[in-house]
């Protein structure tokens, strides 16, 4: 049986069209949506340029069958599929539990339309005490810690991997920082200040790019934009 993740992954199919750029999200829910996305193209022969955002989504897609290229490669991308951890009722979300989300900014905030899928337990009242990652030169790392715990009501904290003694290294060689802020207040001028920070390279909070929201319930998907 289909569970919520899934889909909400099946619903997004609906937005890809042969010969797109597409560009593919990272995580769980996101890994249901190329898993399903190259089983479609196969069956129609469709040919799509699909632009993955992590070294894992890329070696999903090449698994299932997708031809994947680099974001400097297409012209035009119509559409980004991607997972989330948090999205509130505004449709504001914070993205990166997987670290990837510098990439996936990118990606989202290129394509023409963003769409992002989750399933019910990622719906919050707010994005108030839902950590934020924040990915940061290591060069700035302490420096961007210190400034967000000072400048706001927040704890940040470098995060650790497992299997590797030390800081996560993410795909762009940087670190990241999880950030708590007790209050998020407006997400979109969180997300524009903690861009202002040098030494930030993206924050987790998608704010800015207003995306099309599909929720996999446990019976249906559901579509809010
Ligand atoms: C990856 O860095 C994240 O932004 C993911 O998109 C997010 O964590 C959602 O992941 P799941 O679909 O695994 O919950």
């Amino acid at each position: 049986m289909a569970d919520g993740k899934t889909r909400a992954a099946k619903a997004a199919l609906e937005f890809v069209k042969d010969g797109m750029g597409v560009g593919l999200g990272s995580g769980s829910t996101a890994a249901e949506f190329i898993r399903l996305l190259g089983a479609r193209a196969k069956a129609r022969k469709w040919k799509l340029a699909c632009v993955p955002t992590s070294e894992d989504s890329r070696v999903l897609a090449l698994k299932a069958g997708l031809s994947t290229c680099a974001l400097d490669e297409v012209k035009s991308l119509g559409l980004a599929v991607d997972g989330a951890d948090a999205v509130d009722p505004n449709l504001n979300l914070v993205k990166g539990g997987g670290g990837c989300h510098a990439r996936e900014k990118v990606v989202a905030y290129a394509a023409k339309k963003f769409v992002c899928i989750v399933d019910e337990s990622k719906l919050r009242k707010s994005l108030d005490g839902f950590p934020v990652p924040v990915e940061v030169l290591p060069f700035a790392g302490a420096h961007v810690a210190r400034a967000i715990e000072r400048d706001w009501d927040a704890k940040a904290e470098f995060r650790r991997g497992g299997g590797k003694l030390g800081p996560v290294v993410t795909d762009n060689g940087n670190y990241i920082l999880d950030a708590t802020f007790r209050r998020v207040g407006d997400p979109r001028e969180l997300e524009r200040d903690l861009q202002c920070l040098p030494g930030v390279v993206a924050s987790g909070i998608f704010a800015a790019r207003r995306p099309i929201l599909i929720i996999g319930r446990k019976d249906k998907a559901e579509m809010r934009a």
